[in-house]
């Protein structure tokens, strides 16, 4: 009897393992179900995938995409080339969510609506397996759909959105192309992630880059975000090459007809080179360099740019003896008194300091800057404020040379200048004025400003030449004037007279 049981017992688990094994192959030969969920965060586990456990649901993520599923951050941003992949991530992830986490209400989002419809939602629509769709319900006239387990998304455009946004509540939001979005209106929907029934709120982003914008504030610098805060945000960066999905020569074709400049920002995703940006040449690794210690007989000057609200910003330049320029050190002030700009104009030494024509000016407290400063023994010469010149000269300085190596580099120290050469744009052409020349947007342009004072007035020539120098911060003042008495042609005289 007992031998009996231990028979069946036997068989029974034969027939089991056997079933597994069947089980486990199907599964590894087929891929079917195991590949969406091996890519899941486990927050992706919940109770709600059993609502259709068969589901199907082929995707198989490539590895910016799995980082991107698997991440815990609160806002998550995949910021890519085109045909990077961003929005199937985007819509995928908000698919498995809905899936996990019954009950969920979701926003999906894109700045206008027929965007809205013929990309986004499209893809969403292409990614939802069709035995899902059939079990939902969607109210194509108010862009909600429903799923068997009670998650819920809305389709939404956010231009003129403020007023709908008040009224929600939600679990998740995703954004594609974001940097069409304001930050305000990411802000807003940071503000509406409060459902609670539900274990997890995220926010995510997918977008190409757009230049240091918001987006590059809040998941790149992270600098205005508090400490505690920055954890919250991470970036995931897909250049178009990495998704193996595209056709073979798609990216060699686009590499060979598009400028180099639009490669760097649609293929590479670089978020240093956007629309209407004037320093297109500006690479970090070529134009930054580390900090080092400075000869001391290198030539020497100041660029200055007077501000009270906006920043004060004064930029060092030395050239060494081949005429190769770095800027070495940068004063970034706002709100500041004239006598504290004075000091640390002071603290490094004494140096001819150009600066815009204006501070000659008198103001409306009768002294023109350049008297102000001059009381607390600074001497501002007025430069050449010929913008164009001013954007042609920096340019030249930034463009290699036959060696490969530009005229100018900058310091890594100097970030408000590194910032402000990156960020430096055109005003976009008006209707009906395209026929009028480029002027750059005034703002965030105090250190490039400066710039344009230093490398208008520096001579051009390198410093070899037959002007006697005695080795002295005297001597080389009347050195670099006699250079740009000769250099000007007489527009500057003897005595340093403009
Ligand atoms: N993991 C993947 N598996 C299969 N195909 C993929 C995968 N990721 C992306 N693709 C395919 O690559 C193509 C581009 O994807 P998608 O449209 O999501 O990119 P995008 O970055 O949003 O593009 P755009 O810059 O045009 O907005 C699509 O055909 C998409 O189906
Ligand atoms: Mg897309």
């Amino acid at each position: 009897m007992n031998g009996g049981f231990n028979f069946l017992r036997m068989k029974c688990i034969l027939i089991l393992m056997k079933r597994m094994l069947l089980f486990t192959v199907f599964f590894i030969a087929t891929g079917k179900g195991y590949r969406l969920r091996h890519c899941l965060h486990p927050r992706h586990f919940g109770s709600g995938w059993s609502i259709m456990p068969e589901l199907d649901i082929d995707y198989k993520p490539l590895p910016i995409q799995k980082g991107f599923h698997e991440s815990a951050a609160l806002f998550r941003a995949y910021v890519g080339g085109f045909g990077s992949g961003k929005t199937l991530c985007g819509c995928q992830e908000a698919l498995m969510t809905c899936l996990s986490e019954p009950g969920v209400f979701g926003l999906i989002a894109r700045w206008t609506y027929p965007e809205l419809r013929d990309t986004t939602q499209r893809t969403f629509f292409e990614v939802m397996p069709k035995e899902l769709m059939d079990r939902c319900t969607y109210k194509k006239s108010e862009e909600h759909l429903v799923f068997p387990n009670g998650s819920e998304i809305l389709f939404r455009y956010l231009e003129n959105a403020e007023e709908m946004l008040k009224s929600l509540n939600l679990g998740f939001f995703y954004i594609d192309e974001a940097s069409e979005v304001t930050e305000e209106i990411f802000l807003a929907l940071l503000g509406r992630l409060r459902q609670t029934n539900i274990r997890w709120r995220r926010g995510w982003i997918t977008s190409n880059p757009n230049g240091h914008d918001w987006i590059y504030e809040r998941f790149v610098s992270k600098d205005s975000l508090a400490k505690e805060t920055k954890d919250n945000y991470e970036l995931f960066h897909a250049p178009t090459r990495e998704n193996i999905h595209l056709p073979e020569d798609y990216v060699q074709n686009l590499e060979r007809n598009y400028p180099i400049e639009w490669v760097r920002r649609y293929l590479e995703a670089s978020f240093d080179v956007f629309e209407g940006q004037i320093f297109t040449e500006f690479d970090s690794s070529l134009h930054v360099v580390d900090d080092f210690n400075v000869p001391a007989d290198w030539e020497r000057i100041a660029g200055f740019d007077y501000g009270l609200r906006n920043p004060t910003a004064i930029l060092w330049l030395v050239a060494d003896f081949d005429g190769y320029c770095y800027i070495v050190d940068e004063h970034y002030e706002k709100e500041m008194s004239v006598e504290d700009h004075a000091s640390a104009i002071k603290r490094r030494g004494d140096v001819p300091i150009f600066a815009d024509p204006a501070v000659q000016t008198r103001g409306p407290t009768g002294d023109a800057v350049a008297t102000l400063y001059a009381d607390q023994g600074i001497a501002l010469t007025p430069a050449n404020n010929d913008v164009d010149a001013g954007i042609n000269r920096i340019h030249e300085y930034l463009s290699p040379d036959q060696h490969g190596i530009p005229k100018l580099r900058i310091f890594k120290s100097c970030k408000h200048l590194i910032r402000e050469l990156q960020g430096y744009r055109w005003q976009p052409k008006k209707m009906g004025r395209e026929g009028e020349p480029e002027r750059p947007y005034k703002a965030n342009d105090h250190a490039v400003d400066a710039l344009r004072y230093a490398v208008m007035s520096r001579i051009q020539h390198p410093i070899h030449d037959t002007i006697e120098y005695d080795g002295s911060a005297e001597g080389r003042r009347k050195r670099h004037l006699a250079r740009l008495v000769k250099a000007s042609k007489g527009v500057i005289e003897e005595d340093g007279a403009w």
